[in-house]
């Protein structure tokens, strides 16, 4: 495949109904602010979210609720490929060519990895070879720039490093991709130290909440845990509300609140009452495209199936790049010299 000076690869997991702001501040932010200058294709990742216990009966709804997630961030299906991984299964077979270079201490020193296998007390084999079909994802395109956030830094870096040991052993064939981040790389949780997850319940705010949802959820949200009085004066740095904030509130008022925290002027429940209300007026044009998007999923299915049928021929042109550097293809010379 011709490597595109500017291209990007991004994936989300369906391994929730709705994305959470920590995925739409970390990586749709950033991947929709590339589509205006990048060739941008975007995954729903669905063979990442069978490396963890996962309900079949769910699957189907939740790929295209994040197919939905992504249209109603932004995502212009005409400019860019939205699809899903398993539609184009050259990833998995791209990612068995790629790890079979790979020694297997790589895999086991990931912290994602080491995390999960911690989580749920034992590992896949899915779980171990994670990173090694998000390489493939990325290089299948040659892509440069993969809008994610700081927690999937080291599989960026590991990217790159599946990316030198081939280019070494088999000739130039992949660019060293970058990660893009946002201002929201890492979006902290409601609970308690640590990033928004899907995996912590009560740490997030989906895209989707009502605003009663996220009213209610800031409500019980952790702040910083020197304020436990209205009286008490608080430090905004330490504050993971207050980090919220900053992605929301223009600079003046943010200031205001910084000051009224400190000087315990105003209390934790009123600094969470302006952020409720910048979250619900930001949400409020996406929720609106998402349940116009729920209300004709032909319509999803059709830029699925388009930019699967736009990705294939992409995947496929690098696959036979690489078979035919590994030796994997019967050319009419290695025919005529194994005779
Ligand atoms: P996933 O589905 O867990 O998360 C999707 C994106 O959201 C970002 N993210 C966050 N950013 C800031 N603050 C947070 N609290 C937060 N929580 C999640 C993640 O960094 C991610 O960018 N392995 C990937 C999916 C993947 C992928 C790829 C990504 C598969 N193949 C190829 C890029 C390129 C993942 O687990 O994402």
């Amino acid at each position: 495949m011709e490597q595109e000076p500017n291209r990007v690869f991004s994936g989300i997991q369906p391994t929730a109904d709705s994305i959470h702001l920590g995925n739409y501040h970390g990586a749709v932010q950033g991947m929709m602010a590339l589509q205006e200058t990048h060739a941008c294709i975007y995954a729903v990742v669905d063979y990442h979210a069978i490396t963890a216990p996962f309900d079949p009966a769910l699957m189907p709804h939740r790929v295209l609720n994040i197919a939905v997630d992504y249209l109603a961030a932004g995502l212009d299906p005409e400019r860019t490929i939205l699809m899903v991984q398993s539609d184009v299964p050259e990833h998995v077979e791209l990612a068995w060519l790629l790890g079979a270079q790979m020694p297997v201490p790589k895999f086991e020193q990931l912290p994602t990895y080491k995390d999960k296998r911690a989580r749920y007390g034992s590992a896949s084999f899915g779980l171990l070879a994670y990173a090694i079909l998000m390489a493939a994802d990325i290089l299948i395109y040659k892509a440069t720039t993969v809008p994610v956030g700081k927690d999937q830094l080291p599989h960026i870096e590991f990217t790159r490093e599946v990316a030198r040991c081939f280019n070494n052993a088999f000739g130039q064939t992949f660019p060293e991709p970058q990660a893009f981040q946002t201002a929201g790389t890492v979006v902290p949780s409601l609970q308690g130290p640590g990033a928004m997850a899907k995996s912590v319940p009560g740490s997030y705010i989906t895209l989707t909440d009502p605003p009663e949802v996220i009213r209610q959820r800031l409500a019980r949200a952790y702040t910083d845990p020197a304020r436990m009085r209205r009286t008490d004066p608080g430090e905004p740095t330490r504050c993971n509300i207050y980090t919220i904030h900053q992605l929301y509130t223009p600079s003046k008022q943010l200031e205001e609140i910084a000051g009224g925290c400190r000087s315990a002027s105003i209390g934790c429940l009123e600094c969470k009452r302006i952020l409720a209300h910048e979250i619900i007026v930001h949400l409020s044009p996406i929720q609106e495209r998402h349940r116009a998007l729920l209300a004709d999923l032909d319509y999803v299915r059709y830029v699925l199936a388009d930019g699967a049928h736009r990705a294939r021929p992409l995947a496929q042109a690098t696959l036979a790049e690489v078979k035919e550097k590994m030796g994997l293809t019967r050319s009419r010379t290695s025919e005529v010299h194994q005779a």
